[in-house]
C-alpha cells in the first residue's frame, strides 16, 4: 500500500551502528556495522565507539537506503534511539537524525532502545505478533527486566536486575574463561557440547520478580580460582562444562522469575526480547515450559533481530509515527 509510511530507523546506543528502512510493518533493509575494535579489550569502550558511529553512521544509512531502494524524499520520519546507552554513542545518532530531518523537513521520533527490543515483535515477517497484554522478559548487555506490556506505548517494568544484566553475566564469564567479548554467543556455542550439571555456582536469593546475577559472578571466579590453584589446566580440560554450568545457572535465574511473574500476573502471553534471547539453551528451555502448558503462549523473535538493529527502533518510531508523538530538536540523549 503506497500510504503506508517509511521511516528510517538509527541505533548507535552501543557498539553496533546500524540503520533500517520500513515501509509500513515492513522492513525493506536493515544494515548493522559491529564494531571489532572492542574485542581487543574485553568490553566496549565508550570513546572507542563514538569515534566509529562517527565513521560508520553515513555508510550504514547510505547502505540502508540502497538496498531499500528508497529514495531520501521518499521518507516519512526519521526514528533514532535516544538511550539509553553510552552518551557519546547516542549523540552520533541523534545528531545525525537531526540533521538529516532537518534537511528534508520531515519529522524526528525518539525511540526508547528497550522498547525497541520488545516492540521487534511487531515486525511484519511472518512470525505471529504477540497479542496485549504480554509480559517480555527483555535481557540484554546493559538490561534485564521483566515488562508488562498493555500497548506498543503502555509498558510497565515489573521486575529489574539489581546490579548485572544477564548478557554482562555471560560477557564477564567468558572474559573469566579467556573468551573474547561478547562472549555470550561463545559460551552458547561451547555449551551445547558440555554438562550443565557439572559444576554448580551460588544461587540469587532476591524477592519478588528481580534479579541479581554479581554474587553468581563472584561464585563462578571462587570457583575457578580455587580450582585453578590446584590444577592449572582446570578452565582448558573443564572448558565446555564450565560454559554449559554458568549458562544453565544464568537461564535457570530468568526462568524461575518467568515462571513467577506469569503466575502473578495472570498472563500468560511472554515474548522475549534483547541480545540474550538469542540464547539457544534459554529458548529450548521457555519452549518445554510452553509446550507443558497448553494456556502459554511463547513468541521468540527472529535471531536478527534480538541483538541490536535499526529495525527494531524503526518499528517503535512506526507507532509514535501513527501517534503524531513526533520530537523536537530540543531532544537530548
Ligand atoms: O541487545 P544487545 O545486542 O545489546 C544491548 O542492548 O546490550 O545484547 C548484547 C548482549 C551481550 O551481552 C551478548 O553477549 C549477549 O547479548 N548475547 C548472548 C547471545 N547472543 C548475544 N548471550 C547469550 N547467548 C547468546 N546466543
Ligand atoms: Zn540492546
Amino acid at each position: 500500500m503506497d500510504s503506508e509510511p517509511i521511516i528510517l530507523g538509527i541505533e548507535s546506543s552501543c557498539d553496533d551502528t546500524s540503520a533500517s528502512i520500513l515501509k509500513g510493518r515492513k522492513v525493506l533493509s536493515n544494515v548493522i556495522s559491529n564494531q571489532e575494535i572492542h574485542s581487543l579489550y574485553g568490553g566496549v569502550v565508550p570513546e572507542l565507539a563514538s569515534r566509529a558511529h562517527e565513521q560508520n553512521i553515513i555508510p550504514v544509512v547510505d547502505a540502508a537506503l540502497s538496498k531499500a531502494n528508497i529514495k531520501k524524499n521518499q521518507i516519512s520520519a526519521v526514528a533514532y534511539t535516544n538511550g539509553p546507552g553510552l552518551l557519546g554513542s547516542l549523540l552520533v545518532g541523534s545528531s545525525f537524525a537531526k540533521s538529516f530531518s532537518l534537511g528534508l523537513g520531515i519529522p524526528i521520533i525518539t525511540v526508547n532502545h528497550m522498547k525497541g527490543h520488545i516492540l521487534s515483535h511487531f515486525i511484519d515477517d511472518g512470525n505471529e505478533s504477540p497479542s496485549f497484554p504480554f509480559l517480555c522478559l527483555t535481557v540484554s548487555g546493559g538490561h534485564t527486566q521483566i515488562v508488562q506490556v498493555e500497548s506498543p506505548t503502555i509498558m510497565n517494568i515489573i521486575g529489574t536486575t539489581l546490579d548485572d544484566a544477564a548478557g554482562e553475566a555471560f560477557d564477564k564469564s567468558a572474559k573469566l574463561l579467556g573468551i573474547a567479548y561478547p562472549g555470550g554467543p561463545l559460551i552458547d556455542k561451547y555449551s551445547k557440547k558440555g554438562n550443565i550439571h557439572a559444576f554448580t555456582f551460588g544461587k540469587p536469593k532476591v524477592k519478588n520478580l528481580d534479579f541479581s546475577f554479581s554474587g553468581l559472578k563472584t561464585s563462578i571466579l571462587y570457583k575457578i580460582q580455587n580450582n585453578t590453584q590446584k590444577d592449572p589446566n582446570f578452565i582448558k580440560d573443564n572448558f565446555n562444562d564450565l560454559c554449559a554450568s554458568i549458562q544453565y545457572s544464568i537461564v535457570s535465574i530468568l526462568i524461575e522469575k518467568i515462571k513467577i511473574a506469569i503466575m502473578q500476573t495472570g498472563i500468560n502471553n511472554l515474548a522475549i526480547a534483547g541480545g540474550v534471547s538469542a540464547n539457544t539453551y534459554l529458548r529450548e528451555e521457555l519452549k518445554k515450559l510452553s509446550s507443558n502448558n497448553n494456556n502459554f503462549k511463547l513468541y521468540i523473535p527472529k535471531f536478527e533481530y534480538c541483538t541490536d538493529n535499526a529495525a527494531m527502533i524503526a518499528i517503535a518510531g512506526y507507532f509514535k509515527y501513527l501517534d503524531k508523538d513526533y520530537a523536537n530538536l530540543n531532544e537530548t540523549p
